[in-house]
């Protein structure tokens, strides 16, 4: 069955997309009704078949993951959904889950089937609780409809669901800080291996993956592998959201198969907000992964090619900056959002982001020394990679790309005692 996409976003503008009505007039649980039919091992074998990769940041390829469970002995398994969606850009899982809440739903069916687990979770951010309301409300109509609960359309197989929402920290989207928060303890990332797949929610066999990757599995299911794998490029397969946010006409969200570059998607955004305004910078993955600018326009957005470039795909949360917009300020901004967020389980990460945060807002306010810059890199030097978990490298990727594009910025601010962008900015860049 040929089926183009898009696929999330294709009746996002009809009335009540997100209720169960809607869905089932769009084939919905249809995938769930022939994964039922079928002997778990082909479906982990389909999901890898297809080449989905994990659409939370990492890019690792799902079906894998999920064959790292070791062999059932009889104990609970799980499938715990991240959708602590925090990365400061990154705005897909939200959408996603307030306009066809059904499509992770019917994920988490799928994906439980497949792995032999009778009780999913999903973790969502406690900010958000208009999206709460919503996945509650989806997940009582899919037990209502027989999607979920016991001997789901007749098959024997039993599920539970349930929707928990955290308390609100960056840092419980890594997923064994999540694992520990679910708990009930304080989140902080845990020492892996063992990786959850084989220890993880209360020690037993566990699947984490992020809300996109779920909800492509019922469309995966549905329309198959081939289908699946014949979008895309050769190692990212597939299709995703792009999240375009900040200086073009029409941010949002755009749903196009990997390898799409930006220059297509601003295009597609209606182009840049102001034409007298070009593109300056811009992040491929959220702030997380190291800036790309207008020598980038044509990347292919894929895990390789953008990593070949010197970045990540990360999460697709393309953050658009014109030439209005002081570099040195958006990272300090970004810093100060990691300084914040640090767990402060590590010391690198815990006592680095706040030196970082000193010298860029010393910097952008007029009290930077010429050593400022070298002390940046130097910091970054002692983060990356000594920290215990993602986030404290990804702190370091701002800083450093800036400086690479744009030490130049970095000199005005000393040499004009502060932030150029503060006088006239054209006057500093022309
Ligand atoms: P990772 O590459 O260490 O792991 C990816 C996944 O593969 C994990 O689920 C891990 O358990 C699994 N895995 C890897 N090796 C394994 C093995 N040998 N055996 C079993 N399982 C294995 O990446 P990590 O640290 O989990 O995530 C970092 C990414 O998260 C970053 O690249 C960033 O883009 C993304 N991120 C996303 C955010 C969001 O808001 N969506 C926020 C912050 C970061
Ligand atoms: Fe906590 Fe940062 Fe260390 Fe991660 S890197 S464990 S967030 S202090």
């Amino acid at each position: 069955m040929t089926q183009l996409t898009p696929i999330f976003t294709r009746y996002w503008d009809q009335p009540n997309s997100w209720t169960l009505e809607t869905y089932a007039k769009h084939s919905g649980y249809e995938g769930l009704k022939k994964a039922l039919g079928m002997p778990p091992a082909d479906i982990i074998a389909s999901v890898k078949d297809s080449g989905l990769r994990g659409r939370g940041g990492a890019g690792f390829a799902t079906g894998v993951k999920w064959g790292f469970l070791p062999p059932p002995d009889g104990g609970p398994r799980y499938l715990v959904v991240n959708a602590d969606e925090s990365e400061p850009g990154t705005c897909k899982d939200i959408p996603l889950m307030m306009a066809t809440p059904h499509f992770l739903i019917e994920g988490v069916a799928i994906t439980s089937f497949a792995i032999g687990c009778n009780h999913a979770f999903i973790y969502l951010r406690g900010e958000v609780v208009h999206v709460y309301r919503r996945l509650l409300r989806a997940v009582e109509e899919a037990y209502a409809a027989g999607h979920l609960g016991k001997n789901i359309h007749g098959s024997g197989f039993d599920l539970d669901v349930t929707v928990h929402a955290g308390a609100g920290a960056y840092i419980c989207g890594e997923e064994t800080a999540l694992l520990d928060s679910l708990e009930g303890r304080r989140g902080q990332p845990r020492l892996r291996p063992p990786f959850p797949a084989v220890a993880g929610l209360y020690a037993r066999p566990t699947v984490v993956n992020n809300v996109e990757s779920i909800a492509s599995v019922a469309p995966i299911l549905l329309y198959g592998d081939e289908w699946f794998s014949a979008m895309g490029t050769e190692k990212s397969k597939g299709y995703g959201f792009f999240s375009l946010s900040g200086h073009v006409k029409n941010p949002g969200q755009y749903e196009a198969p990997l390898g799409i570059t930006l220059r297509e998607l601003i295009d597609m955004a209606g182009g840049m907000r102001d034409e007298n305004h070009p593109l300056k910078f811009w992040t491929p993955g959220g702030s997380s992964t190291p800036l790309f600018t207008q020598e980038h326009l044509d990347v292919p957005l894929d895990f390789d090619s953008v990593a070949a470039a010197g970045s990540m795909l990360g999460t697709r949360a393309l953050q658009i900056f014109d030439d209005t917009t002081c570099v040195v300020r958006a990272v300090d901004r970004w810093t100060d959002f990691y300084k914040h967020e640090s767990c402060g389980k590590c010391t690198p990460c815990r006592e680095g982001t706040w030196w970082l945060k000193q010298i860029l807002g010393r910097l952008e306010h007029g009290h930077g020394d010429e050593e400022d810059l070298e002390k940046l890199l130097d910091v970054c030097d002692n983060i990356l990679g000594r920290s215990f978990c993602a986030l404290g490298d990804g702190a370091t990727s701002p800083v450093t790309s800036s400086i690479q594009y744009f030490r130049d910025e970095y000199l005005a601010h000393l040499t004009q005692g502060g932030c150029p962008f503060d006088r006239d900015a054209s006057a500093v860049f022309a």
